[in-house]
């Protein structure tokens, strides 16, 4: 069977990030550099490389430097090229004309509500949704993995990694029914259960191939955990009317909404670096001695 590939990607970048303050006062958390690299880049590469034709950022104010940072900038590479340096670090930024599209969340109500503030764009066909703040590495990446077993299955997919219980309690955990390799099949996902009700530790990492007709429920705009509009709460009712599958991906993931996360990953990237990996090395050894 062939399903309707995925070509659109929504990415939701209108929160405030307020754990990172003061840092996030000004610039968008998505902004923030593991090494050199914004984490909006991360994920958008993910993106590209599972095959995805149209990148949709969800934004809100104060947000232009990602805009910015998707564009060419006429000054600065003039400037490279007069002094003979190369542009390679910024080449492959560039997008095609028309991409990214970009949708304003006029206020910050929750990431259901940011995946419907892109239904115009969605349309009538299958998304994938990528939160940046999640950095995924792994060869294969992520969204690529989930592209190929969606070919296998339809429907919609979830990430579904495990964490220690003490942790579930922070997440949309997954009730598992049968396991196929990679593939579990959700039964139910509940955003945020209390410390002890939790049926799993497979929780839901920000990635998902999601099926349009989540749009239509996201439209009832109904409430949940935390008084937002939870994306985890409108593809849960699309369990036992679609296919629904958690899919486990073989790589790292690195939480880069949350400070240790973020310095976890600067640092495991860091030491993976041919150019700087030797000099951080030495330093970490000689601070933990
Ligand atoms: P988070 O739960 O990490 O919230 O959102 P946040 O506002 O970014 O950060 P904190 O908790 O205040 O530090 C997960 C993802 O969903 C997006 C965020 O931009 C982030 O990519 N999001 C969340 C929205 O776009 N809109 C919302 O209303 C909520």
């Amino acid at each position: 069977m062939t399903f309707k590939p995925v070509r659109k990607a929504v990415f939701p970048v209108a929160g405030l990030g307020t754990r990172f303050l003061p840092a996030t006062k000004s610039i968008p958390k998505e902004m923030l550099t593991v090494v050199d690299k914004p984490l909006i880049q991360y994920a958008v590469e993910e993106a590209l490389a599972a095959g995805i034709e149209q990148i949709i950022f969800v934004t809100g104010r104060g947000k232009a430097a990602l805009e910015d940072h998707f564009d060419i900038s006429y000054e600065l590479e003039a400037t490279m090229r007069a002094r003979g340096k190369s542009l390679a670090a910024i080449d492959g930024i560039r997008m095609t004309p028309g991409s990214p599209v970009y949708v304003r969340q006029q206020e910050p109500l929750g990431l259901g509500h940011a995946v419907w503030c892109a239904r115009a764009i969605v349309g009538d066909e299958p998304f994938a949704v990528l939160l940046p703040d999640e950095l995924m590495v792994g060869t294969p990446g992520f969204l690529a993995q989930m592209v190929a077993a969606y070919a296998q299955v339809g429907g919609n997919l979830i990430g579904a990694l495990e964490v220690p219980a003490s942790e579930t309690d922070k997440y949309g955990i997954i009730t598992p029914g049968r396991v196929d390799g990679a593939l579990t099949e959700v039964l139910e996902v509940i955003e945020k259960p209390k410390q002890g009700t939790a049926r799993s530790n497979l929780m839901t990492p920000g990635r998902y191939i999601l099926q349009p007709e989540v749009m239509g429920i996201l439209d009832r705009g109904e409430k949940g955990a935390g008084g937002e509009i939870q994306l985890t709460d409108a593809m849960a009712q699309l369990i036992g009317r679609q296919p629904f599958h958690g899919y486990t991906f073989t790589g790292q993931r690195f939480d880069c909404g949350d400070k240790a996360g973020f310095i976890q990953a600067n640092l495991a990237l860091a030491l993976q670096r041919a150019d700087i990996g030797p000099s951080v090395r030495s330093f970490a050894a000689a601070l933990l001695a």
